[in-house]
């Protein structure tokens, strides 16, 4: 069963049997810093060397047949680092899109980008928009950037939506449910995450997926995320695969 008919099926048949691979993995790439400090290097190494994480984790994803793959790449929150990291971050987004796009494009990526767009620089906002545009009707992995993003700040942003309509007399707010909540989020065409890895050894969301991790299984790795490969992302995977998911209703094995 695809993952979007899944989601759709009635809650009891949709609890997944063991051993099923997730189609929806989330990642906090956490301890970038940690990493740089241990080798006696800038914390910015150790964000530049996050980037090849990445790359290894979008082959592997791709590998397993996962059809999306989410990456925090910066917090709403990361805006209180110094300026100088802030914005090495926001030229090492720059320098990854310019660098790895056409790849990404030729590999059948399609790229998404969640989180606000305001406050960002008009060159970054037109490498993400562009990212998105060439990318859009390719069929593979689905890499969701998160950037700026966090997690009540698009709850807050999707009320706002929601209350415009309402005011226009275009909604009746009896009508407002969970679909039309989660149609109103970043994530309106992306299902939620089935898995969510943190690196690090933090064991806290960061105001990641706030609403769509509402029963994402979690998976906190002790690996900082520069040292994070192949072995960490099945280790995952297989962690994923030995969880019982029953979203409220009954064990697979009980009914
Ligand atoms: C994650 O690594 C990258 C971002 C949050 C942008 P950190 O920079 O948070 O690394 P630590 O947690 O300080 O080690
Ligand atoms: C979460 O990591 C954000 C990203 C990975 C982009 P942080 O390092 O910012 O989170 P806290 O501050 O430790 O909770
Ligand atoms: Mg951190």
């Amino acid at each position: 069963m695809s993952g979007e008919a899944q989601r759709s099926a009635p809650i009891l048949a949709r609890v997944a049997p063991g051993g099923e691979l997730p189609t929806h993995v989330a990642i906090i790439m956490d301890g970038n810093g940690r990493w740089a400090a241990q080798r006696g290097l800038p914390r910015f190494e150790g964000h530049r060397k996050g980037i090849e994480a990445i790359r290894r984790a979008v082959q592997t994803a791709a590998a397993h047949d996962i059809r999306y793959l989410t990456v925090y790449s910066f917090s709403a929150e990361n805006w209180r680092r110094p300026e100088e990291e802030v914005s090495f971050l926001m030229g090492l987004l720059k320098r990854f899109l310019r660098h790895d796009l056409a790849e990404l494009h030729s590999n059948n990526v399609r790229v998404r980008v969640i989180g606000a767009r305001e406050g960002l620089a008009a060159d970054i906002r037109l490498l993400l928009e562009e990212a998105e545009q060439l990318t859009r009707t390719n069929t593979g992995l689905t890499l969701v950037i998160a950037f700026n993003y966090g997690g009540r700040q698009e709850i807050a942003s999707a009320v706002r939506a929601l209350a415009r309509k309402v005011k226009e007399g275009l909604l009746d707010p009896e009508a407002i449910d969970m679909e039309m909540v989660g149609a109103s989020l970043d994530t309106h065409d992306i299902p939620d995450p089935d898995l969510v890895i943190r690196t690090s050894g933090e064991q806290r969301v960061s105001n990641f997926l706030t609403w769509q991790t509402a029963y994402s299984e979690f998976v906190f790795l002790p690996v900082f995320w520069p040292d994070f490969d192949d072995a960490s992302f099945k280790a995952a995977l297989d962690e994923y695969r030995r969880r019982d998911r029953r979203f409220g209703g009954l064990s697979a094995k009980a009914c």
